[in-house]
């Protein structure tokens, strides 16, 4: 499993620089290494990339299904997994695009990109990060953009991680979101204010902030343009009621984090 999360940072970083800026800055404060509090990958609700085949691969790697959500004006489900027996381990969350809910045109170019993901998996299995498809053409991601961004995220870049998150409660020198929230600003990066700039409360047992996401040249089919590719994101949690720490995830803020990688923002 550290294999996997290796290569997705990996892989996460090399698109998104302002994350690795922000964990360096983090890691010269303190000599305690910086934990992630969760990953999320975005995929299809259809086909070998599926919610359900990625949360049984998820299984065979030790995490299980700890809680499912829904965003019914975004048209996403999601589950988050936890590891089976490190609960330090990050959390991943991984939400599916209900491509039913959508047009016939933006369901046929999908079904399109499935296609060649069950092809590919089928012959060499499931692996992360990946794209399991070929390159876009810049006018399609622009018609998926019209009706949804998570679609046009997806389509442009695969499964790779969306964000990573760090652990507030785990950051020897920062001790709240808000004094988080300060030093990114500090340093000169542009935090997403959608909704507010915190997203949650301690009632909630979560408090989230997140950049927004790097704006980066990506190559397309038919050349090379800039567009958003993906955030950091911060997270602080509370003891509930029951006096122990909150692990889920809360949907309302979760709904407004996803923005941050919108065109237009
Ligand atoms: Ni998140």
């Amino acid at each position: 499993m550290q294999k996997l999360f290796n290569d997705l940072w990996k892989d996460y970083a090399s698109i998104t620089p302002d994350a690795l800026e922000i964990h360096d800055l983090f890691s010269n404060l303190s000599n305690k290494p910086i934990v992630n509090d969760h990953i999320a990958l975005r995929t299809f609700n259809d086909g070998l990339i599926s919610l359900k085949h990625i949360g049984n691969y998820l299984e065979t790697q030790g995490y299980v299904a700890s809680g499912e959500y829904h965003f019914e004006k975004k048209k996403l489900y999601a589950k988050h997994f936890s590891n089976k027996t490190d609960p330090k381990a990050p959390k991943i969350f991984v939400s599916e695009l209900l491509l039913e809910e959508f047009s016939a045109e933006l369901q046929m170019f999908c079904r399109g990109l499935i296609a060649q993901a069950n092809w590919k998996i089928s012959k060499e299995g499931l692996e992360l990060p990946n794209r399991h498809w070929g390159k876009i053409s810049r006018s399609a991601y622009e018609r998926l953009l019209e009706e949804s961004e998570y679609a046009a995220w997806l389509a442009a870049f695969g499964l790779r991680a969306n964000h990573f998150t760090v652990s507030i409660n785990d950051l020897e020198s920062l001790d709240s979101i808000e004094t988080v929230n300060q030093f990114v600003k500090s340093k000169g990066f542009e935090l997403n204010t959608i909704g507010s700039e915190i997203k949650g409360s301690e009632a909630v047992g979560l408090k989230q902030s997140s950049t927004m996401a790097n704006l980066v040249d990506w190559e397309f089919e038919d050349g090379t343009y800039p567009i958003r590719t993906c955030f950091y994101e911060f997270a602080e949690r509370f003891p509930l009621d029951n006096g122990e720490t909150y692990q889920g995830f809360v949907a309302a803020s979760a709904d407004k984090i996803f923005e941050s990688t919108n065109a237009a923002a």
